[in-house]
């Protein structure tokens, strides 16, 4: 591919000419790194089976996992979704635009290279302004994973998308960073209820809040690697890895500091909280506050490019506590653990 375009946008309207060159782009069916309030998202027109079919090229991404789609207005799910339960319904009324994820049957016209061969499809309203604008201005709903290379930690911030994605896509859009940090909540709905499939900034208390109980797929704790039992494809591959061997310790901030410095060998690093760092004996990079997860989120995945960049070779990440938003946080850090525990 050729060169890389870079359009910076930090306001929609002033900056108008980048949006429409981004979705210029879109349009003819290239690819646009852009951002949402969760992570930057790698988007082509999700109704255009060889511009998504970039995506997974450009990605390195497994061909049977599925792209959320991201819309500009609720109007637009009519087109892609065959049927909208009412609780999708509540829920879109609840939460969009923002981080919420929900899987519906698919319409006709979403082609199944989109889906990764599900006859469901992914549906998101981002709250990103720039997104928004872009999806609006490009007249079509954009499919778009995280824009990082496939098994690397989410981009959230221009840069990010640059070092995994240049000369692999056709633009990047920089608008900063991201708010969140961490991906969509996902939900589906199975025999009348809804059904987490991934944590997210969207709480299950949040959830409950509108529509009552909420089921838990397996696959959000578990480490499900059976392809056939898991229903958000998503979720079974190696995901959010940095270079280094990650190993999460569980513990307050005293027994968590015994235990790295302890353990200090060349290349150790710690992934700590800002309360940690007093008592660290080794090189550490903090991803926020203990008691808040929020900000745990919003620095996460820039943390482990942190960590990779600085030569870590293991690394000690602080567990994060599982309440609240807590849940999302945890469920990526696992993971870019390959599920390595330690309890202090
Ligand atoms: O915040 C986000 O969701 C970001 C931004 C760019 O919107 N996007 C994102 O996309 O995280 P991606 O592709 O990295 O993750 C999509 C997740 C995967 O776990 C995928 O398996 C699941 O959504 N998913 C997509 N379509 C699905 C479907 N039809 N059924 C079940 N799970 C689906
Ligand atoms: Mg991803």
């Amino acid at each position: 591919m050729q060169q890389t375009k870079l359009l910076s946008v930090i306001d929609p309207e002033r900056d108008a000419g980048n949006i429409r060159a981004a979705a210029d782009i879109l349009v003819l069916g290239g690819l646009v790194a852009i951002p949402t309030e969760t992570v930057y998202g790698l988007a082509a027109d999700a109704l255009n089976p060889d511009a998504v079919r970039g995506i997974y090229v450009a990605k390195g991404r497994p061909s049977d996992n599925p792209m959320i789609v991201h819309i500009s207005d609720v109007e637009m799910l009519a087109l892609l979704a065959r049927e909208v339960p009412s609780d999708a319904v509540k829920l879109a009324k609840a939460f969009w635009p923002g981080p919420l994820t929900m899987v519906l049957p698919k319409a006709d016209i979403v082609p199944l290279v989109t889906t990764g061969g599900l006859d469901t499809v992914a549906v998101r309203l981002p709250a990103h302004p720039v997104a928004q604008a872009i999806i609006r201005e490009a007249g079509v709903p954009l499919a778009a994973p995280s824009a990082n290379l496939s098994g690397r930690p989410s981009p959230t911030t221009a840069q990010h998308c640059i070092n995994d994605l240049t000369g692999r896509v056709h633009a990047v859009v920089d608008s900063g960073e991201c708010s969140v940090g961490v991906e969509s909540t996902v939900v589906c709905f199975r025999n009348g209820r809804v059904c987490l499939l991934r944590p997210g900034a969207v709480t299950i208390e949040q959830l409950e809040g509108i529509v009552g109980a909420v089921e838990t797929d397996r696959a959000v704790s578990g480490r499900a690697v059976d392809g056939r039992s898991v229903l958000s494809p998503g979720m079974k591959y190696r995901h959010y890895a940095p270079n280094a061997r990650v190993i999460l310790v569980t513990g307050d901030s005293s027994r968590y500091v015994r235990f790295v410095n302890s353990n200090k060998t060349n290349g150790v690093f710690a992934l700590c909280f800002d309360e940690d760092v007093a008592g660290l004996e080794v090189p550490y990079v903090s991803y926020g506050d203990g008691a808040d997860p929020a900000a745990q989120a919003h620095r996460l995945f820039g943390a482990l490019r942190e960590l990779d960049i600085r030569g870590a070779r293991l690394v000690y990440a602080h567990s994060p506590s599982q309440e609240g938003m807590g849940q999302a946080v945890y469920n990526r850090l696992i993971r870019a653990a390959a599920f390595r525990m330690v309890r202090t």
